[in-house]
This record gives C-alpha cells, sequence and structure tokens, in this order.
C-alpha cells in the first residue's frame, strides 16, 4: 500500500485539490432513475438528485458515481446505450446536469459518471448502420466474423441467458461480437476511429464538469486469437492514452476501473500509476460475507496477502454491494456453493453468477452485523463505496426480474411511493418496497434522520470519525496475529498531513438547522447558507495547507466476525507506553505494556484505537 504523505481535508470540488483526493474520498453510487422524481413522473431525473444533493452533504459522502444517464432502450439498465453523447430524456437534459455538477461542486462533491466502452446498444446508430452492409463507413465499428467458431477461450459472462458471445445478423449475414448481452454489440477497437470517438466522447464530458469515470466492463476491449479476449496489452495501451488526455487537459479527475478479476490481474489497471487512479477489488466482498458467516478471518486475511502493492498515487475501491448481482466470480467452486446456500435460500435470489439482494436483507437485518461490514469497508485499505439505500439498510425485491431487485426506488418518507415521487404508484419505473420488514413506512430517510439512534445517523457519524483519520485512506495495512480465529486485528499506519478538516455534518450545524434532525422542516436556503459556511471554512483550512506538518498516525482496528463475544490477545509491544483511544467515544484503554493487550469484543463487536493520539479524553 501507498504511504505517500497526501496532505487531507475534507474530498471534493474547492475543498481539497490535491491530486490524491479520491484516495480519501468515500463514494456514493446512486441510481438516477431510482433516487428522487422531481417532475412527477415516475422516474427519478437529474432535478430529483440536484434536489437531494444537500441530503448527500449532510451525510458526508465526498464523490457521487451516476449510473448510466444516457439514451438507452433500457434492456441492461442503461448499459445498453444508444447516444453517448447525451442525456436520457426520462432523466432531464445536458443543461440539467450542468445545473446538477456546479450545485454538486458547490458543496465539495465530486461526480463521476459511467463510461460505457466496450458497446453500445444494437439500436446505436453506429450499429445500425454498421449491420446494414458490410461496405458501409461504419463497417468496421464493430467486430463480424462470417463463423461463431473464433475465440473459444472467451468466457461467456452472463451464461444463465447468453449461449455464446456471437449472435447471428441476418440482415449482415454474419455474427457479431457481444460479451454481455446479444443486444450489446461490443465496438470494435482495431479500428482506429473508435479509439478516437471514445476519447472525443472522455473530453466532451469532462468538459462539461464531470471529475472522471468509471470504466464499465474495461477487460474486454480487445480479442486476440489464443486469448481469452481479457486484460490484453493493447486495452491497457489504449487506457494509458485515455490517461494521458486526463494528464494533460483534466488533472485531479480519474479512471476507476471496473476489472471483476483476481487482484494481480486487476492491479495491472494501476498500469506504473500511468492507467488507472482506482480500482475496484472485486474478490474482497464475496469473502468478507464469508468471513462474517464463518467468523473466521482468514477468507479475508487469505484474499489481502494476495493483493499486491499498487503505485504511488493509485487506490482500491472497495464496496459491500453495488447495483449488479454479488458476484461469485472470483470464488472456487466450492466458495459459491457455501455462499448460494448460506445467502440464496431461495433460488429466486439467485441473479446471472451471483446473488441478486441488497446488504440488509443478506444480513437477516442484523444491524450489528452491518455496523460490523461497514466497520471493514471504512478501515480496510481503499476508498469505500456505498451504494445508494444501504446507508438506511434497505430491502430488495427477488420478484424483480434481472438486478432490479436491487433497484427498486429510495426511501425518503412514508408517504405515498416512499416520498420517491408523487406519480401514480402504477406509473413508477419500479414499485418501492412496502413489506412489513423493508417497506418505506418502516425505512426511511425522514425517520431516520428523526432518530438518532438510527443506522443512518450511525453510519454518517462513522464517515466524520473516518475523515478525522487520514491515514485510513493511504496508510500502510499490518494485519497482527491473534489467537481467536474469530478476530481480525489490523493495525492503518503512515505519515499523514495535519490539515484543519471540517465535518460538514452535525458538528458544525448552525442552530437554526438543527430542527432538521428533529424532523422540522428547514428552508433550503438555511442549508445553501449553511453549507456556503462549511465550504468557506474549508477552503480557509486548505489556505493554510501550504504550512501542514507531516506526522505519524496509526489506528487499530480490531474486529470480532463472531456473532458471539469473544477474546483478542495481541502483541501490541511495539506500542508499548502508548494509551491507545477508542476512536468513537475518545475513551483512553490501559496502557500497553509488553505482555500480550487483551480486549474483551461483544458480539460482531468493533473498535479503532488512535495509537497515536495521547491527548485528552473526550468529555
Ligand atoms: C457492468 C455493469 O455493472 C452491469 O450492470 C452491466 O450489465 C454490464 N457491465 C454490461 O454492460
Amino acid at each position: 500500500m501507498s504511504t505517500a504523505p497526501v496532505p487531507v481535508g475534507p474530498a471534493g470540488g474547492p475543498f481539497d485539490p490535491s491530486a490524491g483526493w479520491f484516495q480519501h474520498a468515500v463514494f456514493y453510487e446512486v441510481l438516477i432513475r431510482g433516487f428522487y422524481d422531481a417532475n412527477g413522473d415516475g422516474t427519478g431525473d437529474l432535478r430529483g438528485l440536484r434536489e437531494k444533493l444537500d441530503y448527500l452533504s449532510w451525510l458526508g459522502i465526498d464523490c457521487l458515481w451516476l449510473l448510466p444517464f444516457y439514451p438507452s432502450p433500457m434492456r441492461d439498465g442503461g448499459y445498453d446505450i444508444s447516444d453517448f453523447f447525451n442525456v436520457h430524456p426520462d432523466y432531464g437534459s445536458l443543461g440539467e446536469l450542468v445545473g446538477l455538477l456546479e450545485d454538486a461542486h458547490h458543496r465539495g462533491i465530486r461526480v463521476i459518471a459511467d463510461l460505457v466502452m466496450n458497446h453500445t446498444s444494437d439500436q446505436h446508430p453506429w450499429f445500425i448502420e454498421s449491420r446494414s452492409s458490410r461496405t458501409n463507413p461504419k463497417a468496421d465499428w464493430y467486430v463480424w466474423n462470417d463463423d461463431d467458431q473464433r475465440w473459444p477461450e472467451a468466457r461467456v459472462v452472463f451464461t444463465d441467458v447468453e449461449r455464446s458471445n456471437w449472435t447471428w445478423d441476418d440482415t449482415r449475414q454474419q455474427y457479431y461480437w457481444h460479451r454481455f448481452y446479444s443486444h450489446q454489440p461490443d465496438l470494435n477497437y482495431d479500428n482506429p476511429e473508435v479509439g478516437d470517438t471514445m476519447l472525443d466522447l472522455v473530453r466532451f464530458w469532462l468538459d462539461l464538469g464531470l471529475d472522471g469515470f468509471r470504466l464499465d466492463a474495461v477487460p474486454y476491449l480487445y480479442q486476440r486469437d489464443g486469448t481469452a479476449g481479457e486484460h490484453l496489452p493493447e486495452t491497457h495501451a489504449y487506457i494509458r492514452r485515455v490517461r494521458k488526455q486526463l494528464e494533460a487537459d483534466y488533472p485531479g479527475r480519474i479512471l476507476l476501473a471496473e476489472a471483476n478479476g483476481w487482484p494481480a490481474d486487476v492491479a495491472d489497471y494501476f498500469g506504473e500509476g500511468d492507467e488507472c487512479h482506482l480500482c475496484f477489488h472485486f474478490p474482497l466482498m464475496p469473502r468478507l460475507f464469508m468471513a462474517v458467516r464463518r467468523e473466521q478471518r482468514y477468507p479475508i486475511t487469505e484474499i489481502l496477502s494476495q493483493t499486491p502493492d499498487i503505485p504511488e498515487g493509485c487506490q482500491w475501491a472497495i464496496f459491500l454491494r453495488n447495483h449488479d448481482e454479488l458476484t461469485l466470480e472470483q470464488v472456487s467452486e466450492e466458495e459459491r456453493d457455501y455462499l448460494i446456500a448460506e445467502y440464496a435460500k431461495d433460488p429466486r435470489m439467485k441473479r446471472h453468477m451471483g446473488i441478486g439482494r441488497r446488504l440488509a436483507p443478506l444480513l437477516d437485518g442484523n444491524r450489528r452485523l452491518a455496523e460490523l461490514l461497514y466497520s471493514l469497508l471504512l478501515s480496510l485499505p481503499g476508498s469505500p463505496v456505498i451504494y445508494y439505500g444501504d446507508e438506511l439498510l434497505m430491502g430488495d425485491n427477488i420478484y424483480l426480474g434481472d438486478r432490479d431487485s436491487v433497484r427498486t426506488p429510495m426511501q425518503w418518507s412514508p408517504d405515498r411511493n416512499g416520498g420517491f415521487s408523487r406519480a401514480d404508484f402504477a406509473q413508477l419505473y419500479l414499485p418501492p418496497l412496502m413489506d412489513p420488514v423493508y417497506g418505506f413506512s418502516a425505512v426511511n430517510v425522514e425517520a431516520q434522520q428523526r432518530n438518532p439512534g438510527s443506522f443512518l445517523h450511525w453510519l454518517r457519524g462513522m464517515l466524520v470519525e473516518r475523515r478525522s483519520l487520514p491515514v485510513l485512506g493511504v496508510g500502510e495495512m499490518e494485519v497482527l496475529a491473534c489467537p481467536n480465529p474469530s478476530v481480525l486485528a489490523y493495525v492503518r499506519s503512515g505519515e499523514v498531513a495535519d490539515v484543519p478538516v471540517t465535518d460538514p455534518g452535525a458538528p458544525t450545524l448552525p442552530p437554526a438547522a438543527e430542527p432538521a434532525m428533529a424532523g422540522a422542516p428547514v428552508a433550503l436556503g438555511e442549508w445553501r447558507n449553511w453549507t456556503e459556511q462549511v465550504a468557506r471554512t474549508v477552503a480557509a483550512g486548505h489556505e493554510e495547507s501550504d504550512e501542514a506538518v507531516l506526522r505519524s498516525q496509526a489506528v487499530l482496528c480490531v474486529h470480532n466476525l463472531s456473532r458471539f463475544a469473544q477474546p483478542a490477545e495481541l502483541v501490541l509491544s511495539r506500542w508499548a507506553g502508548c494509551t491507545p483511544i477508542e476512536v468513537l467515544g475518545r475513551v483512553p484503554f490501559p496502557t500497553i505494556g509488553e505482555e500480550p493487550y487483551t480486549i474483551t469484543l461483544g458480539p460482531y463487536g468493533y473498535l479503532w484505537f488512535d495509537l497515536t493520539e495521547h491527548g485528552e479524553a473526550r468529555s
């Protein structure tokens, strides 16, 4: 792991101008369609998301990741794009997107979006032209072949719906290549016009103000005989070309790779620090679920030990759940059977090669377990990515098709349609959850904001704590030996810059805004004034950041993966004489000596200790 000293402040827009802002950022993945419907037509939209920025700012996230918002026939949740240079009319307009970006930046929130480079919809005009003959100007923009026998080594990704990566086209009388659905033909990067056009696309969106991209399905850009068509050198060369463009004209913008592979293969997408800034760590995710079900740390420690060091200035992106199935591609067959037996007891919960459920139902609604998993997410090496609704422990609907099971409307209040939309119920893009356990009358933002003991408040508090411990962003990680296999203990340590950090949340809330926590309405103007005030405070902090002094920071994180209380004996003699301060309560624990240090953890308990802070206990 990188230990580069990076000045740290709340990430985002004017707040953290450092090139490494993403190493400290908390990302929030949002489905525009499902977030908030401002125009009352039953589908979430850009204006709706813009209206909810104060909520996101209150929650304390640093960067939004927008799922595809481009024109699309919507046969793959918008990943089947029919025009790369526009906004889906259901979501709004280019102007509204720019408005969203401005408002987000004003609050110090950055925004990245999906860039689907690998394929288009079969309704895209490029494909319609390409399939029309073998001689048209776009004839070679897609990958065509006379038979369907080429590249047999390439696996089919959606094995439950597609039999082959080739589909016959009657008009052109040839097969076309697709790594996903047959209605999503792959672009042909061997045609230089394709690569050039996609680079125009990158510039187009960055010029409009996006802060970067999640590179969807990036391993598959090229095909070569005798290979599986993944992670090819040509693909890496193309990513380097995109990165070069960013370095030249768009400093501070980022690339995040979606490459579902083994850590060593995925780490190649960092290049030598000249490809992607971040890569999702896919194999870690199912192992977190395995570890808590087996009540053993080994699945986690094993995958971490197989995770290579990454170049300076790069970062993993880690997550618990996202808009897709809980993918089980990166586990052994035996582990897959185990996870399916444990987490998909009803066969209707399965999706593609994984499980189509949200976090809370996966955990049987166990709040302690959810806290434990978030504690891991927020303290393991990598930038955390939170899926919309998981901050509330929202549920899922396994009776909906494909991955719509985890894409139901955000639950804002106990009102009609969960406060998501004023449209008639029948007009909604998907029905909101209405069951007694996870339905919107039981689980919603309004109720959780009013209840200081809610999961939402807990998570928000944890984000504040994480922000105050910059070493969790860039520090080294050392797993500590512990005789109890149910306990996972590690120390995150490194040099960090002491830049003033402002919590964008409660501690600085002006008195006028306090009632919001108690459910009283607060005028948007008040929120605006308040966020502006915070922006100014933090910006002022940054002006002083040149004088920032580097200091060492070390945080000990101890997790009990068992549902029963557990003791942990840790060898901490390296820190002998230090008084560990428990981070959440600022409670001093017994001073460390030469003997093994004993901690008792409650069921699914977790504790973070600052090993560097020796100041006063929190009053
Ligand atoms: C990856 C996306 O996350 C997924 O939702 C989509 O189906 C595939 N790419 C194909 O576009």
